[in-house]
């Protein structure tokens, strides 16, 4: 048998698709969602991945406020700005691309941001309410991958989830969703016991470690629905290549459903950001939503 591919990149567009009339709605109801970004430094990846926020939500049709900072920003004056976006009328959604310079408190800016305007729901209440099931905004690479699952299958109650990876922003959120859904959850890292075994068992298996190729098809239940959060960038044959955390080939024949790197979770997180903006300006704005519950 040979898994399903997950086209997150059709996915993502028909995602897209939603928002923009969402957008257009809300433009013509004068309420036109805004959205700020801001770049301290000038980690090559980071700016890549802050130029295509940016222009995603321009396509879109949000307002764009793009703030690129020098990587000698000091945390005072970087707090400074998050106060001033949080008194704008017309900032809904407030992104601080991480990581952060080590002289700046990543925590600290975080729990600076407006909780009503933290679209990337890193925020302390916003991880809260998650926990609590209350209405949060939730971390957009694992909305991404709890949309990418739900087309799949509606209905996971039941089903046994294993979360490769404890990061804040990915692992311990999407394991907050799958419980949502009703799954048996299991959180596995670098120090769990007889990795593979655990991962045998899942009925659902989402990759976030960080490692090229860590997780082999022979740790695969057959039929699972295996979801790779991994973007790593490997040498091989002599070229650069983006590689997931899953073992693509060895996984293809066992999965029931698998995404691919890249074109698999990586253009859902930017969809999701978008959406938690239309959301957040729709809340803060008390106007009602026009767009479905996210990954309902
Ligand atoms: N750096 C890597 N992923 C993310 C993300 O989802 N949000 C922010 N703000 N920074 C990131």
């Amino acid at each position: 048998m040979s898994a399903v591919l997950i086209n997150g990149v059709a996915a993502a567009r028909q995602l897209h698709d939603e928002l923009c009339s969402a957008v257009e709605t809300l433009v013509e109801r004068g309420a036109t969602p805004g959205l700020a970004v801001v770049l301290v430094g000038d980690d090559p990846a980071s700016s890549v991945y802050v130029r295509n926020k940016v222009r995603r939500s321009v396509e879109a049709g949000l307002r764009s406020f793009h703030h690129e900072l020098p990587a000698s920003t000091s945390e005072s004056d970087l707090l400074a700005l998050i106060k001033r976006l949080n008194a704008a009328e017309d900032v809904d959604g407030i992104l601080v691309q991480l990581p952060l310079p080590p002289h700046i408190d990543a925590q600290k800016v975080t729990a600076a941001i407006d909780p009503a305007k933290d679209v990337d729901g890193f925020h302390p209440i916003n991880v809260g309410n998650l926990s609590l099931g209350a209405p949060a905004l939730v971390a957009c690479t694992p909305l991404g991958c709890m949309l990418l699952i739900k087309g799949v299958r509606k209905d996971l109650a039941g089903l046994s989830a294993v979360v490769v990876g404890r990061s804040n922003i990915v692992g311990k959120p999407l394991a907050q969703l799958l419980l949502r859904e009703n799954c048996t959850v299991t959180i596995a890292h670098s120090r769990t016991k007889d990795l593979p075994l655990v991962c045998c068992g899942a009925d659902i298996l989402v990759a976030a470690a960080g490692r090229a190729g860590f997780i082999r098809g022979d740790w695969i239940k057959p039929g699972a629905i295996v979801i790779d959060v991994g973007i790593n960038r490997i040498e091989r044959d002599g070229k650069q290549q983006l590689v997931g955390d899953v073992d693509f080939e060895g996984a293809r024949s066992v999965a029931g459903a698998l995404t691919p790197v890249p074109g698999g979770v990586g253009p859902m997180t930017i969809a999701c950001l978008l959406r938690n903006t239309i959301e957040a300006a729709c809340r803060r704005r008390g106007i009602s939503s026009p767009l479905a519950n996210a990954a309902d």
